[in-house]
C-alpha cells in the first residue's frame, strides 16, 4: 500500500516525522536510485527501493523485539504511575503501536516479547496453538513429586483450575531451581498454581517461549530485533503431549 515517504522513514525508525523531512531535504534519500526532493510524496514500501546515504533500507512491516524484562516495570503501554517496558526502549527501536505480547507480572522477570503484530501476538497467545512458555521459579519449599504429578493432572486454585502442565526441577548455583512449562496465560498462574499445591513462589522467570529462548547475553533491562527465524521458532516448540513424564530425578537424586 501506498504511504507517505516521510512516514516510511519513521516507521522504520530512522527518525522522528521532523527529523526524517530533514534527512530527505538534505538530499541524503533516494527512491528507485533517485534523490527524493519532496518528503510527502507516496512511495509503495514492498515495491520502491528506499536508500538513505546509499544504504538500501530494509522494509519491516512490523517489529518484534526481545526483552530481557526486569523486574519493577510493568507488562504495559503506558501507565500514569510506573515504568512500563516501552520506557525502557532505547528511541531507535520505539515505534507508535508497540505493545508486549503477553504479560509478565511486575516482579517477574526474563523473556518479553514486544511487537506491533497483533495477529502473531494473538496467534501466540491463543491456548489452542499450544505455544507453550517455560519458567523458571525460586520456591519456599523443594519440589515433591507429588507436586509434579497434581501439576500433570491439572490444579485448582480459587475456584479457577488450570490445564496440566509439566514440572521438574534442575539444579542452579543458588539451589535447585522449579521449572514449570504452561500453555495458557491465566493471571498470576504459576504463582497459583504453587499455591495449590501448599507452596509459594519466591521469584520467577520466564526462559522460553515456544521454541525461542531468552537470549543468555541480554542484560535485565536490554531489547534487542528479533531475526525471522526466530519468531517463526516461537511456533515450533516441541509438543508438550508427545512428551514422557520423567520422575527419575526426585528417585535418583
Ligand atoms: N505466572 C505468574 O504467576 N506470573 C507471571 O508473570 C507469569 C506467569
Amino acid at each position: 500500500m501506498p504511504e507517505r515517504l516521510d512516514k516510511f522513514l519513521a516507521s522504520q525508525n530512522l527518525g522522528s516525522r521532523k527529523e526524517v523531512t530533514l534527512l530527505v531535504r538534505s538530499g541524503a534519500v533516494t527512491v528507485n536510485g533517485l534523490a527524493a526532493a519532496d518528503a510527502a510524496r507516496k512511495i509503495d514500501p514492498e515495491a520502491d527501493q528506499i536508500a538513505v546515504n546509499g544504504q538500501i533500507v530494509q522494509y519491516r512491516k512490523y517489529l518484534y523485539l526481545m526483552m530481557n524484562k526486569p523486574a519493577g516495570v510493568l507488562s504495559a503501554t503506558e501507565d500514569r504511575r510506573e515504568k512500563t517496558v516501552l520506557d525502557l526502549l532505547p528511541p531507535e527501536l520505539y515505534r507508535r503501536g508497540l505493545f508486549p505480547a503477553g504479560r509478565l507480572d511486575k516482579d517477574t522477570t526474563g523473556l518479553l516479547l514486544i511487537t506491533d503484530d497483533g495477529e502473531l501476538a494473538h496467534r501466540m497467545l491463543a491456548p489452542k496453538s499450544h505455544v507453550y512458555k517455560l519458567y523458571e521459579a525460586q520456591t519456599l519449599r523443594p519440589v515433591t513429586e507429588a507436586d509434579i504429578l497434581a501439576f500433570r493432572s491439572g490444579v485448582s486454585q480459587g475456584g479457577q483450575s488450570f490445564a496440566p502442565a509439566r514440572l521438574w526441577t534442575e539444579k542452579r548455583t543458588w539451589g535447585e531451581a522449579a521449572m514449570v512449562e504452561i500453555r495458557e496465560g491465566k493471571f498470576h498462574q504459576v504463582k497459583r498454581m504453587f499455591q495449590a499445591v501448599g507452596n509459594q513462589v519466591l521469584s520467577l522467570k520466564r526462559l522460553k517461549i515456544g521454541g525461542l529462548w531468552l537470549d543468555q547475553a541480554l542484560p535485565a533491562g536490554g531489547v534487542r530485533l528479533l531475526e525471522e527465524a526466530e519468531i517463526l521458532s516461537i511456533f515450533d516448540g516441541e509438543l508438550y503431549e508427545n512428551r514422557p513424564l520423567n520422575l527419575d530425578f526426585i528417585k535418583n537424586p
